[in-house]
């Protein structure tokens, strides 16, 4: 919950920024810590989910790994005190300079998406008289269940190697010189909720496993990616870590020597973060009531690009409740918050938080219509 020591802070700072309360971010990091150090899992946090650097920080600070699709984010992690041996770098379309910075500042494994990458890779490697540590992002065929952007292991996703290259994939690597295959990497995809999708995810990477055994491929890095999500209907409500580690204690079958990793971004800092802004009018629509606010699609586009729901709250009115539909400035219908909203009497002037906005909040902003990226302002700052 947001206190009302807190908000009534927000009136004396310009609208729209992210509020990130520290405490719900250092108590995801707690359990995260707690959880890898008992299964020894390595978790590599994903960057993009938020680069913040005062987050970075904080999440470096904990010990963990980083998960990286740029350059700029390996650069950004390295800065924020993440250790070049923790940081694994993802992404179907590495640029050849990405790759070579890459190769020079010594990550510990490239998630390979092609075979034309891998042999980019192994060519920049030879270059710079280097052997890159690969993993092989197999494609799992599995159903997410969740928006089809962000579900990315099925059959017509982008993403990874299929399975039926795999035979080509080994024959290809005997020849290349400056790739050391070291492991598996898996992503279907983010936010989640059904548990039996990772069930579902272990067994095909127990399957694939076999496969691998049987062509004698020895392999120390099993890494199963994202994807863990949060109840947007609960800001309040951590996410289920405790439950996804044991899951897949349970259901992986780890071979000597091997080490599971893993890619968590949104489940660590989704619900930490809400964008907070001010209503500047309240205007009668045919059927219904649009309360217009400061922040826009440009600020957090999920609700716009992916119909995604975020809890809306009026933090400073507790008068009679009416609908509203919660609408930004931007020239776009689609800017658009919630339709139909529940909200306490809302007024000019009051401060509304779009909750559980921590994750690919802030990390998607744009500077559409000119508007100014929204600012950042944290809990510590505040007491
Ligand atoms: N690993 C890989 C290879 C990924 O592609 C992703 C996210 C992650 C890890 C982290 O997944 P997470 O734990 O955060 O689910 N903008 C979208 C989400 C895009 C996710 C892209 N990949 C959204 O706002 O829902």
């Amino acid at each position: 919950m947001i206190s009302e020591f807190t908000s009534g802070k927000f009136s004396s700072i310009d609208t729209p920024f992210y509020f990130y309360d520290l405490d719900v971010l250092r108590s995801a990091l707690e359990t995260v810590r707690k959880e890898s150090l008992h299964s020894g899992y390595k978790v590599h946090y994903a960057l993009k989910a938020n680069s913040n650097t005062r987050i970075l920080k904080i999440i470096s600070s904990y010990g963990l790994g980083a998960d990286c699709v740029s350059w700029n984010e390996i650069a950004a992690a390295l800065e924020a005190g993440f250790s070049s041996s923790g940081i694994v770098f993802a992404g179907v379309g590495k640029t050849d300079k990405d790759i070579e910075a890459a190769l020079k500042a010594e990550i510990s494994c490239f998630n390979c998406e092609s075979i034309p990458e891998m042999e980019v890779i192994n060519q920049i490697a030879g270059r710079l008289n280097k052997t890159a540590p690969i993993a092989l992002r197999i494609n799992p065929y599995i159903e997410a269940h969740t928006h089809k952007y962000i579900t990315t292991g099925i059959e017509e996703s982008k993403f990874g190697i299929n399975t039926w290259e795999l035979d080509d994939v080994l024959k290809k690597l005997v020849k290349m010189k400056n790739v050391n295959l070291i492991g598996l990497h898996f992503h279907v995809g983010s936010q989640i909720s059904r548990m039996s999708v990772f069930k579902s995810l272990c067994s095909r990477i127990n399957e694939l496993q076999e496969w691998f055994a049987s062509h004698s491929v020895p392999l120390s890095s099993i890494n199963v990616g994202g994807g863990l999500g949060i109840d947007y209907e609960n800001p309040e409500k951590k996410p289920l870590f405790e439950e996804y580690f044991s899951l897949l204690n349970e259901f992986i079958t780890l071979r000597q020597g091997q080490t599971l990793h893993m890619e968590p971004g949104r489940s660590i800092i989704g619900q930490c973060g809400s964008l907070i802004s001010r209503v500047l009018y309240v205007k009668n629509g045919s059927n219904t009531m649009f309360a217009i606010i400061d922040a826009g699609m440009t600020d957090l586009i999920r609700p716009a690009l992916y119909q995604a729901h975020h809890k809306i709250e009026n933090l400073t009115s507790r008068g009679h409740a009416y609908r509203y539909d919660v609408v930004g400035p931007v020239c776009e219908s689609a800017d658009t918050f919630g339709k139909y909203i529940e909200l306490p009497e809302t007024k000019r002037g009051d401060i509304i938080a779009i909750r559980s906005a921590g994750a690919y909040g802030e990390a998607m902003a744009s500077r559409y219509n000119l508007r100014n990226l929204p600012g950042s302002v944290f809990s510590d700052d505040l007491r």
